[in-house]
């Protein structure tokens, strides 16, 4: 096998897996988690969820890392740089970016005032800040679904 398409083999099986682990874990909180969440008292819940979460986003980052790091290897070396890569791979990258900016919105505002709430037990503001969340991760999820469609069947159309 010649060296680029090794290259390229590992490259895409980790941009897959990246996405997998991201895009699967937003599923799973959202559609498993959240409704089995809902009966728990506020306190025990909004405490499951910052532990979660801590968890998650980390494996969220370190996917965001892979992602970035195969997706533009593959553009400098497979494709031979970005005057190379189609119609698709320019959405993927363009919808990509604005996935990141919005996880590391929710990161840095909306998580980190939820960390501080539940750690002095203002259940109200903990509350309102897991919403925040919700909808920010609801939205990633979409972009990701839409994302995952595009980038796997976009060599047949773009
Ligand atoms: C800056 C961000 C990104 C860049 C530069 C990028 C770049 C690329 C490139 C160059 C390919 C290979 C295309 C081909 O071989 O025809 C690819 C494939 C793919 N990417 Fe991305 N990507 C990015 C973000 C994402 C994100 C956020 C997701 C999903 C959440 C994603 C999902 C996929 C999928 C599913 C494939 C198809 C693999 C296959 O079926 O061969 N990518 N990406």
């Amino acid at each position: 096998m010649a060296s680029a398409s090794v290259v390229a083999a590992v490259a895409v099986a980790l941009h897959v897996l990246a996405a997998v682990v991201w895009i699967g874990g937003a599923f799973f909180a959202l559609m498993a988690l959240r409704p089995a969440s809902l009966p728990l008292e506020p306190g025990p819940r909004l405490a499951l969820w910052t532990r979660t979460l801590n968890r998650f986003f980390a494996w969220v980052i370190a996917s965001i890392v892979v992602l970035l790091i195969t997706g533009f290897g593959m553009i400098f070396v497979v494709f031979g740089g970005f005057a190379g890569i189609g119609l698709y791979v320019n959405l993927m990258m363009a919808i990509g970016i604005v996935m990141m900016l919005a996880f590391f919105h929710i990161y840095f505002a909306p998580f980190r005032r939820l960390r501080t709430a539940v750690g002095r037990g203002d259940l109200a503001m903990a509350a309102r800040q897991l919403n925040q969340i919700r909808w920010l991760v609801t939205v990633v999820l979409i972009l990701g679904l839409i994302t995952i469609a595009i980038g796997s069947s976009g060599r047949y159309w773009g």
